[in-house]
This record gives structure tokens, sequence and C-alpha cells, in this order.
């Protein structure tokens, strides 16, 4: 049988899984989510959903995945399976493959747009276009929306060579493939955006008649407590959305980058590291650069239409037209789409890596028939988000993959770690080679916290929204097939995965112990 992978050094564990979590969500969703949720009030929630689900879910994720490494699981079926001696068990962890997947297959067109956006802000494809509108339907027109085909060639060959990018870095494996790109991405995402948050905090309002669109009050605008928000039960659920998104938490990518530790490597301080850097470049950096900017060209009015709008458009639609009145706009430009896309490769590469994973570990694939059977699917997926995108394909994805799928997956993956395989053999499982020991108050918080509070999230949003979110009440029926298209399409994956673990275990079964 031949040798698993393993990471080659800490460092480049700690980056590639900073690299996992560091993604578009820190730089586009945060800034996004905070000035529409209240500011600094969105805060409170944030820091506490930090506490009682990121942090100690990101640790048990790691002690899974290291555990499930033992015994050459790479992915959610196997781990979950080995923790709880239950049938049900392994096809709970289809979850783990698909959610991963599923997000993953509109997030490459997303950031194929952002390299498409590096090469149009060195040709200065913008120019002249410096307002909102005409961005938008500069973007729009890139992708085709309102064609008959709903693409265009150039956003479709940019697709595929992201897609292509992918490939290649994967085709490295662990060690020479997605570790070398974090060791690379990571310094170079650092500086970029220091680079970015510098010019952002040196520029004057550009019209004396407004002194008051200002750096200082756009950092106001994100960092400003509304407290009243704090009442809205829906600032809470926003809070804790982000938070599974930004650290990647839920998605099943933890547990199988984990997996390519060794036994006795420390966990406990090497998975806090790697999430306070993705805080850092969350809540310091991500949130320092696209709405201050935004605030001082288009004001308080500009940048509340530009953060309602969504999350998309700030990075598509305001930043361009922003550069074209920065002095030295084309080069920031190309600083601003670059530090994105390094963002999302470092991101995608883990959402993919589960499936590979899965594969290989549990199919006995090769990992080039691993990773060639998944980019097939990827490409024909792909055309479900990109064809579908004007009528919502894409959010429809990110709203079940992307949301409710991670807090249902996370609250599956904390009953079976802790309550089903024991909170005490968890604990001591997550402190084997603990270079520190985790404040004992975690364990409560694991134990009791973090279960109950996801499941009273869960219940209040089904009690809610749940009927009328599924009926797709108020949606433009136009809009319903190709919704209903990406619902088949997650649907579609969980059985097919469900079937594929069924036959690798009964494959396992009659080769015997
Ligand atoms: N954690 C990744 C991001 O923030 C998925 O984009």
């Amino acid at each position: 049988m031949a040798k698993r992978e393993r990471w080659a050094s800490r460092i480049g564990v700690i980056l590639a899984m900073a690299g996992n979590a560091i993604g578009l969500g820190n730089f586009l969703r945060f800034p996004v989510q905070a000035a529409q949720n209240g500011g600094g009030a969105f805060m409170i929630p944030y820091f506490v959903a930090l506490l009682i689900f990121g942090i100690p879910l990101a640790w048990c994720e790691w002690a899974m995945g290291r555990l499930g490494g033992t015994n050459r699981h790479g992915s959610s079926p196997g781990v979950l399976g080995m923790l709880w001696k239950h049938p049900a068990a392994k096809y709970l962890g289809a979850l783990g493959i698909c959610l991963p997947l599923g997000v993953l297959i509109y997030y490459l067109y997303v950031e194929s747009w952002t390299l498409s956006y590096s090469f149009f802000s060195v040709l200065w494809d913008f120019m002249g276009k410096t307002t909102m509108a005409d961005m938008k339907s500069f973007l729009t027109d890139y992708q085709g929306v309102e064609t008959k085909a709903g693409v265009t060639v150039m956003a479709y060959v940019f697709f595929l060579l992201t897609v292509g990018a992918n490939y290649w870095i994967m085709s490295g494996g662990i060690a020479k493939g997605i570790e070398r790109l974090a060791r690379i991405g990571m310094p170079a995402l650092l500086l970029l955006a220091v680079v970015l948050v510098a010019r952002v905090f040196t520029l004057a309002p550009p019209d004396p008649a407004h002194p008051e669109n200002s750096v200082v009050n756009g950092l106001g605008f994100v960092w400003n407590p509304d407290l009243a928000s704090l009442r809205s039960a829906k600032v809470w659920l926003a809070a804790a959305g982000q938070v599974f998104f930004t650290l990647s938490v839920g998605f099943g990518s933890i547990q199988c980058y984990a997996s390519y530790m060794r036994r006795r490597d420390d966990i406990v301080v090497t998975g806090l590291s790697s999430s306070v850097l993705n805080e850092f470049v969350e809540v310091i950096l991500g949130a320092s650069i696209a709405i201050p900017a935004a605030y001082v060209f288009f004001g308080h009015a500009g940048t509340v239409e530009i953060a309602k709008s969504g999350s998309f458009n700030l990075g598509f639609v305001a930043m361009p037209a922003i550069f074209q009145q920065m002095p030295g706009g084309a080069v920031f430009g190309l600083f601003w789409f670059f530090l994105l896309f390094i963002a999302g490769l470092t991101s995608s590469v883990a959402l993919a890596q589960p499936a590979i994973a899965f594969l290989q570990d549990e199919l006995g694939w090769s990992h080039k028939r691993s990773l060639r059977s998944v980019w097939i699917f990827l490409v024909l997926a792909g055309h479900v988000p990109i064809l579908g995108l004007a009528a919502g394909a894409l959010d429809e994805m990110d709203f079940w993959a992307g949301t409710i799928g991670l807090a249902l997956f996370a609250l599956i993956e904390s009953i079976v770690f802790i309550w089903i395989f024991g909170a005490q053999r968890a604990w001591d499982e997550i402190h084997i080679g603990a270079e520190e020991r985790i404040p004992r108050v975690f364990f409560y918080i694991l134990k009791y916290v973090t279960p109950v509070a996801l499941l009273a999230i869960l219940i209040a949003w089904g009690w809610q929204q749940g009927a009328d979110v599924i009926s797709m009440k108020g949606v433009d029926p136009a809009q319903r097939a190709w919704r209903w298209a990406a619902r088949a399409l997650l649907l579609g994956m969980i059985a097919t995965t469900c079937w594929l673990i069924r036959r690798a275990w009964s494959r396992k079964q009659e080769a015997g112990p």
C-alpha cells in the first residue's frame, strides 16, 4: 500500500490551514456583513460565535482529522465511522465531501472573475467607467448574464483557466502542491493587503466640498456600534454564519488537512495560530480596505447602497470605480484583484481536497485518477451556477451548501465527537502532543453550549423562514427552474456520494481485515 502523504513542515501546516480559511470571505463578505448588521455591534455576536463555535469546533475538526489520518481516513465518512461504530455514521460523513464540493462549484467561478479583473486592471479596461452604474454594466456584460448564451466566451475562458490553475497546483499533492502554494501565497497575500491598507489610509477626501468623506468616517461606518441591532436574531445568525464561513468550519476541509499530520503533532497551538491569523486578516485588514475606500469616494449614502447591494458588488463594482479615481489606480487595482485571486486559490484547493482524499483513501484510486474525476465533475457541474447566474443559482447553492449545510454539519460533528465518542475522550484526543492546555472552560462550552446554540439557531431558522425558503416564496417564477437545478445538483451529489460510500465499505468487507 502506497505511503500516505504528509505535510513537510509545521509552518507549512499553519500556512496551508490559514490559506484554507483566508479567502474571499475575509475581504468581501466580512466588511459587508459588518456594515449591514450594525457595524461595531455586529462584532459582539461575531466574537461570541468565534468563542462558542469557531475556535472550539476548529480544534475538534483538527483532532478528528488527525485521528482519522492514523487509519488512512482523510474525509468525513471514514472519520465519523471511526468515532461512532454505527452504520449510519459514514453516510452522515457524505456532507463533509458534498458541502466543500458544493461550495467549490460556484467559488471557482467567482475566483475566475478575480483573475480576469487582474488582467483588466493591467490593461486598464475599465478606463472611463467611474460610476457604480457603469461598472455594474461592465460586470454583467462580462458575465454575459443578459445574453442568450448566459455567459461570454471571455468569462468562460477565465473559468477554465482558473480550473486549470487549481488542477495544476493540486497535481503536486499535499507537500509539493498545496503546502508550496501556501508558503508563497500567504506572505504575498499579507504583503498586498498591508500595501492596500496603507494606500487606503493615506487617501485624502477627493472632493473639498465633502471633507466628511474621510477614511476615519469610513472606518467609523464599519465599527460604530448600533446596539439596537443586538436584539435581532438575524444579526446573530449572520455573525455565526460569517464565523463558520471564514474559518472554514463545518466544511470537512480542516479535518481533511489535519489527516496529513503526524499522530503526536501539536494541534492546540497550531490550530489556534491559524485561526488567529485568519482573524487578523479578516478583522484588521479585511475591514480596512474596501469599505473605507468606498466611503472616501462615494460618501455615506453611496457606501450604504454598496453594502446593501451584495458582497460581490463591493469587490467587482465599487473597487474598480474607486481605482479609476485614485492616483496609481491601475497598480492598486492589480494588487486588489490578485490579492483576491490568491485568497480564493488557497481556499479552493482546500475545498477540493476532501473529495480527492475520499476517492484515494476509501476507494483506493490513484491520486491522478481521483484528481481527474473530481475536475471533470467540477467543470460539468460549474455550468449550473454559470448559466443560472442571473436566475440566482449561485446564491441558491451558497445558501444551502455554504450557510445552512455548514451549521448542520458542525452540529453533527459536535454530537458525534463530544457526545457519542465521549467528551473526556475527545478532550484527551485534542491534547495529544499539545504544547499548551486549552482552558477547561472550553470543555463545558464544547459539551453544552456549542451543540445547544447550534440546534437553537437551526430550529429558529426553520421556524421563522424554513417553509418560505424551501417553497421559494417570493422568488420570481422565471428563476425557479435554475434554482431547482442547483438544489437537484446538491441532492444528486449527496446521493451519489452515499452510493460510493456503500461501495467502498462493501469492498473493504469483502477484502477482510
Ligand atoms: N474560508 C473561506 C473563505 O473565507 C472559504 O472564503
